[in-house]
């Protein structure tokens, strides 16, 4: 079976199993064109509110299908790639931020979607690259913590001066992983690009940019401007993607490390073994399981990203 072949299969599939596919836009491009929703991880968590399909596939990490089960508990939800974690996630447990509590105890925690759900349990408000800001500065209280990327954190204290904002020191390795001297020589090599940066990148690499926003956001400006280069300061398949959308403009990834192997593990091979096992209810597919309780302690906080971020 060639790729065409394939996504044929996996449409076919889709309908047969009454499977809705959300794809994160890290994803590969031969998947976001299968995929039903794409988008950021603010996007995706609103789309899987309101899905018609009983079983939702989900391309990208864990805690975004993790996400998607909590909104929809009702319906069944899978991980196309069952290894495929974000180790952001993983940094901070529950016990850890109980202990910061404890000990500093009148902030409002503020926990970026990128933890796990039993995290989110201790946790007061969610938060995505894309709402941060607007709903840390409608929180009523003028304190608060804010876990786990530091570097979203400092982003979000610069930009709203007005609040005492605790950070820990934790934060995705891909896009910390970029520093100045990278962004420096990308414009060199492209001194007329507009140079458009995730928050999760380091403050010194935010402070060079000329647009620091989600993936969606840097999607947008990038679509809108009449700017023709652009050094984008994201996982590398948003160059890619919009290198598609956009022929007639110029697409650099910052470096060509900036990749996120959790997110590059799904493959289009995987969403269509998925469905199979789906459509046979071979109990091979990665389904997400969680009890009731979680799923009500886990989803206040998301629910209330929703209503501050709406
Ligand atoms: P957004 O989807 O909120 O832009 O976050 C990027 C990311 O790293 C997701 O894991
Ligand atoms: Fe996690 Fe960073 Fe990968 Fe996003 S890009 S999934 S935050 S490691």
């Amino acid at each position: 079976m060639n790729v065409r072949e394939m996504q044929e299969a996996i449409i076919r599939l889709k309908k047969e199993t009454g499977t809705a596919i959300l794809a994160h836009s890290y994803q590969a491009r031969e998947i976001t064109e299968i995929a039903d929703y794409t988008g950021d991880s603010y996007k995706l968590s609103v789309d899987a509110k309101s899905l018609a399909e009983e079983n939702i596939l989900f391309c990208g990490v864990h805690f975004m299908a993790e996400t998607a089960k909590i909104l929809s508990p009702q319906k069944r939800v899978y991980l196309a790639n069952p290894n495929a974690g974000c180790p952001m996630a993983e940094q901070m447990d529950k016990e850890m931020i109980a202990a910061v509590k404890a000990e500093d105890p009148n902030r409002t925690v503020v926990a970026y979607i990128n933890t796990t759900a039993a995290l989110k349990t201790v946790c007061d408000v969610c938060v995505t690259s894309s709402s941060a800001l607007k709903i840390v500065k409608a929180i009523e209280n003028d304190k608060i913590l804010f876990i786990p990327d530091c570097n979203l954190g400092d982003f979000v204290k610069r930009n709203c001066p007005e609040k005492d904002i605790r950070l820990l020191n934790g934060g995705c390795p891909t896009h910390a992983a970029v520093t100045a001297k990278d962004v420096m020589a990308a414009k060199n090599e492209h001194p007329e690009a507009l140079f458009l940066v995730h928050p999760e990148c380091r403050p010194q690499v935010v402070e060079l940019a000329d647009y620091v926003g989600s993936t969606s956001g840097i999607i947008d400006f990038a679509k809108k401007s009449d700017a023709k280069e652009f050094i984008i300061g994201t996982e590398t398949s948003i160059a890619e993607h919009l290198q598609y959308d956009c022929p007639e403009k110029k697409f650099f990834p910052v470096t060509r490390d900036i990749v996120c192997h959790n997110m590059k593990l799904t493959t289009l091979p995987d969403v269509y073994r998925s469905l199979l096992a789906i459509r046979d209810g071979s109990g091979e597919a990665s389904e997400i399981v969680m009890d009731e309780e979680l799923i009500m302690a886990s989803r206040r906080c998301i629910d209330e990203m929703i209503r501050l971020g709406g």
